[in-house]
Parts: C-alpha cells; structure tokens; sequence
C-alpha cells in the first residue's frame, strides 16, 4: 500500500541549514566538471569520438561536462535493444514497474540537491528554479506510478446473462522521448517515466544544452534495478539524429516538448508510415505559449503587478507558461504599468550561483532572438524598463517592459522566450479577452479581478489549456494543475493528469461467453 500522492514540497531557502546544504551541493557538483557521460544502449555505456560540450550559460568559457553523440546507427542498436528490453518489461506486473519508479524518487528525493545544484551551473537556473524542476521530476513519477497502479487491473465494464466482459491496458512498444532544456529535469523525466511505468521502453534524446542533468536520471535508474534497454540515453545533434528517430519503423510514440517548428515537423513525419511499420504512431507535442494576464477594472492592482512581473520574468521568461503578455483595463493601466516596473527594478540578474532572481538565458542563439525581439518592441511600443543585454561572461538580458503595444504587435504575437514583457489596454473585459485569444496559441492565461461575472466569462471564453483566477500563469503543480495547452501549444494531453498514462497504453476488451 503506498502512501497518496502529493506534491513534493519547495526547499526553504531563508532556512540556514537548507541554505547551507544547497551551497555544499553547488561546490561538490563542480567536482564532476568537465567529465564525460557516455551513450546508454542495452545498459553498455559507449563512449564516441564525437562529443557534444555543455557550457555555462553564467560563464559561456566554463564546460560543465561532455557526452557522446549518437549516430543512426546508434538509434539503430539502441532501438533493437529497446525492443528486445520490451518483450520483458511489458510482461512484469504494472504494480511492480510502479514500485520500482517510487525507488527511483526516493533516490532522487536524497539526492535532489545535487540535481539541482547541477541545474543551477548547466541551464543557468536560479535556486528556487531548479529546486522546483528536481521537485516536480519528483512528482511525475510520483504521480504516474500511482496512476499505473490504479489502471493495473483495469476498468469496470458491463457484463451479462452468459457474457463477462474485462476492459484493461497494454503497453506499446518502443518509443522516442525528446526533451527541451528549460525544464531540463522535469519535462525530460516526466516523459520518461510515464511511458516506462506504462510497459514500453524508450530512447531518450534530451537537449544539446542540458544532458548531463538527462544522464544523472540514468544513474538514478541504474542504481534503482531499471532492467538494461528499457530507457536507451542517446544524447546527440538532432539535425542528424532527430528526424531519423521519428522515422523509425519501430518508433510506437514520440513525445516531444520544444518549439513550435519541430513539434509541427515531428507531427508531420510521424503521420507517414514507413516500410515495415504496421501500426499508427502516436505524437504528443507541448510546442510552446504567447500567454496572457489580463487585469480588471477593479482587481487587486499589487497582486496583478506581482503575478505579472513574477510570470514575466521567472527563469528569465524561459517556460512556455511564462506571461509575455499583460492586458490591462484602462481604467488601471497606468496604475498596474508603475507597480510592475518597481517590482522590476527590486530584481536582480546575475550568475544564479550567487542567489539572483533572474540568472542567464541559455544559449547564444537564444540571448540573439531576444535581442532582436528587443530591438522590435523598440520600434512596437515604448520601452519602459530593461532592454539591456550583455553577452560578455554569460548570456544576460535584463527584465524588460514595453508598454503601449498594439494587440497585432509582432512581440504581442511572437513566444519570444525570454524576460521580455508586452503592455497593452484594452476598453473593457470583453476587449481584454478578445486580445488574450488572438494569438495562435492556447497554452495558460490568467485573470485578476475582483468581479465573479466576468471570472465565470473568461473560464468560457478564455480559450488556454491552463487558467488561473487571481495568480500568476505559471508554476502548474503535477496532480493539482494538469498541464497542457490548445491550438499550436500542443496536443493538449495533459501532464500530470489522471489521463496521462492513457497516451501510453493500448486499451483491450475480452468478452468471454459463459
Ligand atoms: P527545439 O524544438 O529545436 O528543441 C527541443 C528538442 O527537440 C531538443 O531535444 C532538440 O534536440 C530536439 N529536436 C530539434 N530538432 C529536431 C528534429 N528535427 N527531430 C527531432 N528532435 C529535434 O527548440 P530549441 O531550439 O531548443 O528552442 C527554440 C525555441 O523553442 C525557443 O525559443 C522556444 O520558443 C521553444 N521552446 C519551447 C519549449 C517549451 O517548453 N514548449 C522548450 C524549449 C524551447
Ligand atoms: N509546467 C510549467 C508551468 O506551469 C511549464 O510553469
């Protein structure tokens, strides 16, 4: 009997010992730095040539460390070894897959500081950031071991005079995990562990910025008993791997969270059917957000200032749920515009080693786009706060706020991924929901007013996988707040939702007559 679920709780910081104990964690990960992880296939660790390095985003001369770089023939191998792992694994009971994951947290949950001291140095997180990625990668599995273990014996179906009927889940098959860099831990385990606790094994390709954070899961799944071939680590270029995986005539699922341009792309070849392949795959994408707050008439104006600030630029706008965009009644447009650019002069950007609000964005191509997207909103509105960029040590970007931005703006329009935030007003509630839904995407919102007509409204007319009344639009917590958005944000099966486990698993019926 397990324990029910809930969500790991946020280390407290102001506490001296929890303080102490991240700042021992930060100086013993930089031990392993400049190590080399290999590939994993069939549980043998295979060092190539070939590597890829993982940089600093803080310090962009500092390696973190190297892993190896898959080929095609790589995925090859790792595939056969996932398929063959298969025939297993799908066959121990789903309870026990399901324990063996609760081993796997538990040996996270010991060990989390050191996860999230590495994600500090590698995806340039601040503390209490990477604190909630080690939690939340803790939570999926948490989440979606007791899912499976609820879904174990199946579900009631109707039976008959004569006739008894049994309506249970199967797994699939080998399938493909391609994680992004932003969650770096949580997504990349989240969509691991699911389809693995489902009964199918996978060959994880996490992103070229964060591996060595990916590789530390393996350990932990190596350490716990994971059977060899059941998660395949095939760290490498997705320009030479990527389409190729998604190809494969094995590949039963992909699950992929990242931009909008590969989700589209991996939808699109994943629909055509390759030689020798005789069933339909399967695609979940999370491709990404252009979310809004917008801010009543008569709202509390201190909380929307702070829901907006915190959305905007948390992880220097690096989530897909990260408000970019504030819509504010006129009424309080003034008002709301001046706290959230005082809130925005308390933060402070820097090396997240040192405890800042806000640390780097992660990558030179990254720290150009929102540059160029500055540049932009330069020329859409007027730049209230922020705009300054400095890519001499680390990729740093200062919190910024354009204010006056027509809804039509391209920096109104565009996911830009980084701690840039768009003003706009708007003439009433109906013209403030109408400019939260005119972009392409539907991923989370949220809603500052005091008026319960108009919550009512937006909860109909507010058309996001995620929204939230009087908060910020980011921080979904698993179990509490199923994630996952409409329109071009994705596929919209939600993570950490009770029908999560359901994109895994085929579901059978066997009717017997007596
Ligand atoms: P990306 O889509 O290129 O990368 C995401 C993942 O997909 C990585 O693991 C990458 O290696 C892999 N990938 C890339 N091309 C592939 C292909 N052809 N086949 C298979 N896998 C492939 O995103 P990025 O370049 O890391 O970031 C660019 C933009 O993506 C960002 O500016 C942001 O807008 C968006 N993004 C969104 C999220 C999100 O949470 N939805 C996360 C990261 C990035
Ligand atoms: N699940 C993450 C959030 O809600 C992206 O912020």
């Amino acid at each position: 009997m397990v324990v029910p679920y809930s969500a790991e709780p946020a280390t407290d910081f102001t506490k001296e010992e929890n303080k102490k104990a991240f700042k021992d964690a930060l100086e013993q990960v930089k031990k392993d730095f400049g190590v080399k992880r290999p590939l994993i296939i069939g549980g043998e660790h295979i060092e190539t040539d070939d590597q890829i390095t993982s940089y600093n985003p803080s310090n962009k001369e500092e390696v973190i460390g190297h892993v190896s770089k898959a080929t095609t023939e790589h995925i090859d191998s790792a595939m056969e070894a996932a398929e063959k792992a298969f025939e297993t694994w799908s066959e121990w009971d789903p309870k026990d897959r399901a324990e063996l994951f609760i081993r796997v947290a538990a040996i996270i949950r010991r060990r989390k500081h050191e996860f999230s001291a590495l994600m500090v140095y590698e995806a340039g997180k601040p503390w209490n950031e990477a604190d909630g990625d080690t939690n939340e990668g803790i939570d999926f599995i948490e989440y979606y071991a007791r899912s499976m273990m609820e879904l174990a014996d199946g579900k009631p179906t109707l039976d008959r005079e004569g006739e008894h009927n049994h309506y249970f889940y199967q797994p699939m098959g080998p399938g493909v995990t391609i994680s992004p860099w932003n969650f770096p831990f949580a997504i990349m385990t989240g969509t691991t562990a699911a389809p693995v606790i489902a009964g199918n094994t996978v060959l994880l390709k996490p992103a070229e910025d964060t591996p060595l954070i990916a590789y530390k899961l393996m350990e932990v799944l190596e350490e716990a008993g994971l059977p060899k071939g059941v998660v395949n680590f095939v760290t490498g270029d997705p320009a030479e791997i990527g389409d190729y995986m998604v190809d494969h005539h094995k590949t039963h699922f992909i699950t992929f969270t990242g931009s909008k341009a590969t989700g589209l792309r991996i939808n699109k070849r994943a629909a055509e059917v390759q030689e020798g392949q005789d069933f339909l795959k399967r695609v979940i994408t999370e491709m990404g957000g252009k979310d809004t707050i917008i801010v009543d008439k008569d709202a509390d104006l201190d909380l929307a200032a702070d829901s907006i600030v915190n959305s905007a630029f948390g992880f220097s706008g690096q989530k897909c749920s990260a408000g970019s965009r504030a819509v504010i009644h006129k009424d309080v447009y003034d008002e709301v515009l001046a706290k959230s650019i005082e809130l925005t002069k308390e933060l402070t950007v820097g090396n997240p080693v040192d405890e800042t609000y806000m640390g780097p964005v992660i990558n030179k191509k990254q720290f150009d786009k929102i540059s160029e997207y500055i540049e932009t909103g330069k020329k859409e509105g007027k730049l209230e706060i922020g705009g300054e960029t400095d890519d001499s040590t680390g990729y740093f970007i200062k919190p910024t706020i354009f204010s006056g931005l027509d809804p039509k703006a391209v920096i109104m329009q565009e996911e830009i991924f980084g701690p840039v935030v768009a003003f706009a007003k708007a003439e009433d509630f109906d013209e403030m929901l109408e400019i939260a839904n005119n972009t392409e995407y539907g991923l989370t919102g949220a809603v500052i007013t005091n008026t319960r007509e108009n919550w009512i409204l937006a909860c109909r007319k507010f058309n996001v996988g995620n929204l939230y009344l009087n908060r910020g639009c980011t921080a979904a917590v698993v179990g509490y707040h199923p994630f996952g958005g409409f329109k071009m944000s994705g596929t919209d099966q939600k993570t950490g939702s009770p029908d999560y486990m359901l994109n895994f698993l085929e579901q059978k019926v066997v009717s017997e007559m007596f």
